[in-house]
């Protein structure tokens, strides 16, 4: 095969979310919100939320374990890890490595790449061009956050959208017509204020202080982060499904970052989808960030909803800002 013919192909996929449910009933009790106000403005009526003692590794593994074993390949042959996250165990070292040596994947190459919302479409990304290039066989691209370590749970205007998890998928090379057609990556840095925790990193190091002021918790500018996130998921959703010769009427089904229902179905009906187009989990989920695209796409997967030779689209966006979209045809 040469590098023109070689394709990245979904070769399997996995996920995994926390047991503990939290309901909008429940977050009633926490702050002054409402059901009705949580469903009508996000379309969440539930979350998953890790326990205290649970951390983002042992959700990724998870994933990752189901992933390769749907895929039929053991971890050894994986040649690279990538985790898309912005809540690691811990700053130091890549939770990408502590998932390595939990799956026994010891020939792994394993990083973490932080593009919030948008990262497992980066990854899917930066890991198709190693699969498409010839380097490398097997990669696990998994996307894996637990939000809620970093909520502030006395502000109802970020508590009540988030929710934990990961989700895996597993490429390796395969030829046309399936696999990864194109991909597309963007990022905006003048709106790093949308969306982000102040404290905790190089620039404000944690203090007594800054956990005092609460710092250390997410802060969001919701609706300015809204209008950005329709018309960007919009615009990169449309070229790269030029770039890959297809237009909106040409995609199966179409699984948006779920952030907000609102947002996917004002983002849907601009690319003209009709509702049997596009997959919706977020009133079970919330928004897990980075996990919210493969997890809904294993979601997808094991309702049968998707079949050799149908045309996926997938679209994000998040902190930093950073946005993107993928194309891909199922099957190898
Ligand atoms: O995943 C990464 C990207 N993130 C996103 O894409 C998030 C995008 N943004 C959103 O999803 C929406 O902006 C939110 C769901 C966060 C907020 O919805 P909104 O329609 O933009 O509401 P708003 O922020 O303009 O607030 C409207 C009102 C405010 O009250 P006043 O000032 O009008 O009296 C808020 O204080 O709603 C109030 N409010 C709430 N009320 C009850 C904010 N949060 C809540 C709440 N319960 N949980």
């Amino acid at each position: 095969m040469t590098r023109g013919e070689r394709r990245a192909v979904i070769r399997g996929t996995g996920s995994a979310l926390p047991d503990r449910v939290l309901t909008n009933a429940d977050l009633e009790k926490m702050v002054d919100t409402s059901d009705d106000w949580i469903a009508t403005r996000t379309g969440i009526r539930e979350r998953r939320i890790a326990a205290d003692d649970e951390y983002m590794s042992q959700f990724a593994t998870r994933a990752a374990e189901q992933a390769l074993s749907s895929a039929g390949l053991p971890a050894s042959q994986v040649d690279l890890i990538i985790c898309a996250t912005v809540t690691p165990d811990m700053p130091i070292p890549a939770t990408a490595c502590i998932v390595q040596d939990r799956l026994g994947a010891t020939g792994a190459a394993a990083f973490d790449l932080a593009a919030g919302c948008s990262g497992f479409i980066y990854g899917l990304a930066v890991a198709e061009r190693f699969v498409a290039s010839g380097d490398y066989r097997a990669i696990l691209v998994i996307g894996a956050e637990l939000l809620s370590k970093f909520t502030d749970w006395r502000d109802r205007a970020t508590c009540v959208l988030f929710g934990d998890g990961a989700g895996a998928v597993v490429l390796t090379p395969g030829e046309a017509p399936y696999g990864v057609l194109a991909t597309s990556m963007h990022a905006d840095g003048s709106m790093a204020d949308f969306i982000y925790v102040p404290a905790g990193g190089t620039r404000e190091p944690a203090s007594e202080r800054t956990v005092a002021e609460r710092r250390h918790f997410i802060r969001m500018r919701g609706n300015e982060t809204f209008k950005m996130a329709v018309r960007s998921m919009e615009e990169t959703s449309r070229a790269v499904l030029e770039k890959a010769g297809l237009t909106p009427q040409d995609v199966n089904l179409f699984i948006p970052h779920q952030a907000n229902r609102r947002i996917i179905d004002a983002v849907g009906s601009r690319l003209g989808l009709r509702e049997d187009q596009v997959y919706v989990n977020i009133e079970r989920v919330g928004n897990t960030s980075a996990a919210s695209i493969p997890v809904a796409l294993d979601e997808a997967m094991r309702k049968g909803l998707v079949r050799k030779g149908d045309n996926l689209l997938f679209a994000a966006f998040g902190t930093g800002l950073t946005w993107g979209a993928a194309v891909c045809t199922w099957g190898w």
